[in-house]
C-alpha cells in the first residue's frame, strides 16, 4: 500500500486527534510521544512511540475533517450541516446551489452527497477562500477511491449574481452569507425550489423571513440545532459539559411552480 501523501488522523492514548498528510521522510511528534510517518505500513494501523506507547493510525470521518482542520472563515458545524441536507431535501442527483463556499466545511458534505450524479455550484466573492475551499475538497477526496472534484466555483458578489446565467433548474440553494436576501435583485424564482439560510442572528432571520414571503414562498420555517453530547462511563452517566452553545439559526422555505 502506497502510504506517502494519504490523510489520516493520529489518535493519542489520551485521546488527542491531529490531522496530518503523511509524509515519509518525515516524523510527527507530540507531547505524548514521535514517530516516523515511514512506520506506517498500513491504513488504519497502530504505530509505537519513541516513549513506548501507541498512537492508532486511521482515515478520518467527515466530522473529523472538518472539526480538526485548519480554517479561513467560521464552517457550519456538522450538526447544522446534517438538518441542512434534511431541510434542503437533497439526494444523489439534485441540482444544488451553494452560496458562501467559506472554508468548504458544507461544500464538502454536499459533494459526498452529490458526487458526479448531480450538480453543484458554489459562490463566494472571495478568491481565496474559494480556493480554500477547494482545497478542503481536495484534501478530503483523496482519502476516498476513484473521486474526482465536480464542483463549479463562482466567483461573484451575490448581489450581482444572475442564476438564468447557469441554465439549469436548481433543487436547492443554500446560504451562509451575512445577507442572503440579495440573491432576489436581479433573480426571481421560477422553478419549484427548496431555499435554507443559515444565519447568526435573529434580525438576519426576520430580514430573510420578509424576502421569502415576498418572493410567494410557503412552509417558512426557522429553527435552531441544540446538541447535548452525554457521557456514558461505567460510573458516569450524565450530559457532556462541553456544550456547544449558539451557532445559528436556519429557515428554509418551498418555492412550488404551481
Ligand atoms: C461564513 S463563510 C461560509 C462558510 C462555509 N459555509 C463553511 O461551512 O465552510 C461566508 C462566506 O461568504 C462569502 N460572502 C460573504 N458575503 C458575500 C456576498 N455578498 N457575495 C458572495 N460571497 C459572500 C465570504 O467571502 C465567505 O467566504
Amino acid at each position: 500500500m502506497n502510504i506517502d501523501n494519504q490523510l489520516i488522523v493520529i489518535k493519542t492514548p489520551k485521546n488527542n486527534k491531529f490531522l496530518a498528510v503523511i509524509d515519509i521522510d518525515k516524523e510527527f511528534t507530540t507531547n505524548e510521544g514521535k514517530f516516523k510517518f515511514s512506520q506506517i505500513k498500513n491504513i488504519p494501523s497502530i504505530v509505537e512511540t519513541s516513549t513506548g506507547v501507541n498512537f492508532k493510525i486511521y482515515k478520518p470521518s467527515y466530522k473529523e475533517f472538518v472539526l480538526l482542520m485548519k480554517r479561513g472563515p467560521q464552517i457550519i458545524y456538522p450538526k447544522d450541516v446534517a438538518q441542512i441536507v434534511l431541510e434542503s431535501n437533497i439526494h444523489n442527483s439534485s441540482k444544488v446551489l451553494e452560496i458562501g463556499s467559506g472554508s468548504g466545511a458544507l461544500t464538502l458534505y454536499l459533494y459526498t452527497i452529490l458526487k458526479n450524479t448531480g450538480v453543484l455550484y458554489s459562490l463566494d466573492s472571495s478568491k481565496i477562500n474559494q480556493r480554500r475551499a477547494d482545497k478542503t475538497i481536495s484534501r478530503y477526496i483523496s482519502t476516498l477511491s476513484d473521486e474526482t472534484n465536480n464542483i463549479t466555483f463562482i466567483n461573484q458578489e451575490l448581489v450581482n449574481f444572475e442564476y438564468k446565467t447557469l441554465n439549469v433548474d436548481l433543487d436547492a440553494i443554500i446560504t451562509d452569507v451575512p445577507e442572503p436576501w440579495e440573491f432576489f435583485n436581479n433573480n426571481k424564482i421560477k422553478n419549484s425550489v427548496c431555499w435554507v439560510s443559515y444565519l447568526p442572528s435573529m434580525t438576519q432571520v426576520m430580514r430573510m423571513n420578509d424576502a421569502l414571503k415576498e418572493q410567494l414562498f410557503q412552509d417558512i420555517e426557522i429553527k435552531e440545532v441544540i446538541l447535548r453530547d452525554w457521557v456514558v462511563d461505567e460510573k458516569i452517566v450524565r450530559p457532556s459539559n462541553k456544550l456547544v452553545s449558539h451557532t445559528g439559526f436556519l429557515i428554509s422555505a418551498k418555492y412550488i411552480k404551481y
